[in-house]
């Protein structure tokens, strides 16, 4: 199987981006922090705070997670419940982000995911994909731009759904979720030693796809 891993941080359009490389490559697309989102709403609806390690590990052993994928899209089953548009949710963001900085959920995911790649040909995007889940990734990818840039995408985009916020307030969030996803003890988001950097700051998503296919179909051949 090939394995494609995208990683990078929040709102650096890595999702637009690996969904369309995937169906011109015909690979599944993976949208990991779509699990870690999911455990972070199972922690929310307890009751529970996602920044206290003790109560994200008492939920831990009563949260059964799969993926299903229709006409491509995946969806995001939790406890037996389409959580797709749940996770979708702002307080969503967080929660996967405070979760994610504690290892018994990171070694929680670890299995399934290994078991994903070694199953399909698929793209994988997340933040330690390339360091930690699929060190051996035929291609390697790592997606970024800068804060300001995400924050402005984030904003129009906001507007367009005419949930519009302040653009401030999303700069300062970006921030804070790449601080934390950056300084964690365990899996810090960073660029694996052998990845391809690409900053989308000054390019649009269409140059985006193009780079990172062409780069794909040199290691497909
Ligand atoms: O990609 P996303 O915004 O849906 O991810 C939500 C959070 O999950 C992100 O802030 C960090 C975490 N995450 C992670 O630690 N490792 C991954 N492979 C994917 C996501």
């Amino acid at each position: 199987m090939i394995n494609i891993a995208i990683d990078g941080p929040a709102g650096a359009g890595k999702s637009t981006a690996a969904k369309m490389i995937a169906k011109e490559l015909g690979f599944i697309y993976i949208d990991t922090g779509a699990l870690y989102r999911s455990i972070g709403i199972a922690v929310l609806r307890k009751g529970l705070k996602t920044d206290n390690a003790q109560d994200v590990i008492s939920v831990l052993p009563e949260v059964q997670l799969s993926l299903k994928f229709v006409d491509g899209e995946q969806r995001v089953i939790l406890c037996g419940e389409d959580v797709s548009r749940d996770i979708r949710l702002p307080e969503a963001s967080m929660a996967a982000s405070n979760v994610s900085a504690i290892p018994e959920v990171r070694s929680f995911l670890l299995d399934m995911q290994k078991k994903f790649a070694r199953e399909n040909n698929c793209l994988m995007d997340g933040r330690d994909i390339g360091t930690v889940i699929l060190p051996d990734a035929e291609l390697k990818i790592f997606l970024t731009a800068s804060a300001e840039v995400r924050a402005e995408r984030r904003y129009k985009e906001l507007i367009e759904k005419g949930t519009p916020k302040d653009y401030n307030e999303l700069l300062e969030e970006i921030k804070l979720r790449d601080y934390n996803d950056s300084n964690r003890a365990v899996a810090p988001l960073k660029p694996a030693d052998d990845a391809v950097i690409i900053d989308s700051s000054e390019m649009n998503l269409e140059e985006v796809v193009s780079k990172i296919v062409s780069l794909a179909k040199e290691v497909i051949k």
